[in-house]
């Protein structure tokens, strides 16, 4: 079986409370599957009772932070730079959407967070939403978002998918894209079938254990 990556964005939501809670339902759900490659991306307070949970239990789960700073360590109040990062997350989504959009983040402060999250041993993933958009060089997993596809409930039909993933495979040196956009456990598998992806990232469908369990399973 080929390599297939889960990522539960969680974006803005959840206490620490309801962070430790789905840990601990979500751990019991999971089968240790050496191809599957699961990884969640909790705002950056929740990811230490995350990461205490995972260790104390030996848990094959990673945790992944949901952007860096572009500046390194020094005076950037409010800012969580790369290194602030080591020991805790082992991933960081750079340039989502969202991030482009609200904070606008433009091509060279992500290269600029590509450059720091790798020189501090964080395994980039990085978004885009079409197959002609910059991808910083040392990039290894690229996840594709179409903007009509992210929280619509519209997922992109797995044909288009799998056409920009061989594009973005043909135009750049990366080792695995992803799809993200609307996958729930109905659909994982049309995207993860597909012979050019290997994985999704998921938003909205990551939130709830048994719905994020569920979904890894049906993939
Ligand atoms: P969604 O979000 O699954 O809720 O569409 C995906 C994403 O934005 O990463």
């Amino acid at each position: 079986m080929k390599k297939q990556f889960f990522i539960a964005n969680w974006k803005s939501h959840k206490t620490l409370r309801e962070a430790d809670e789905f840990v601990r339902s979500f751990a019991p759900l999971i089968h240790e599957d050496a191809e599957k490659e699961i990884i969640i991306c909790p705002p950056f307070p929740l990811m230490e009772i995350c990461k205490t949970y995972i260790d104390q239990h030996h848990l094959s789960i990673k945790l992944g932070a949901q952007d860096v700073s572009s500046f390194g360590e020094g005076s950037y109040t409010g800012e969580i730079a790369a290194r602030s990062l080591l020991g805790l997350a082992e991933y960081v989504i750079i340039g989502h959407s969202e991030r482009r959009e609200y904070f606008h983040e433009t091509d060279q402060v992500l290269v600029q967070k590509t450059h720091l999250a790798l020189a501090n041993n964080l395994t980039p993933i990085f978004c885009v939403s079409s197959d002609t958009q910059k991808i910083p060089d040392n990039v290894r997993i690229v996840a594709f978002e179409p903007l009509d596809a992210i929280g619509t409930g519209k997922p992109k039909d797995p044909d288009i998918v799998e056409n920009i993933a061989r594009s973005l495979h043909e135009k750049n040196d990366v080792s695995y894209i992803l799809y993200g956009g609307s996958v729930t456990s109905l659909d994982v598998s049309h995207y993860t079938r597909l012979p050019s992806i290997n994985g999704v990232l998921v938003g909205g469908a990551s939130l709830d254990p048994e719905s994020f369990a569920n979904l890894i399973q049906h993939a």
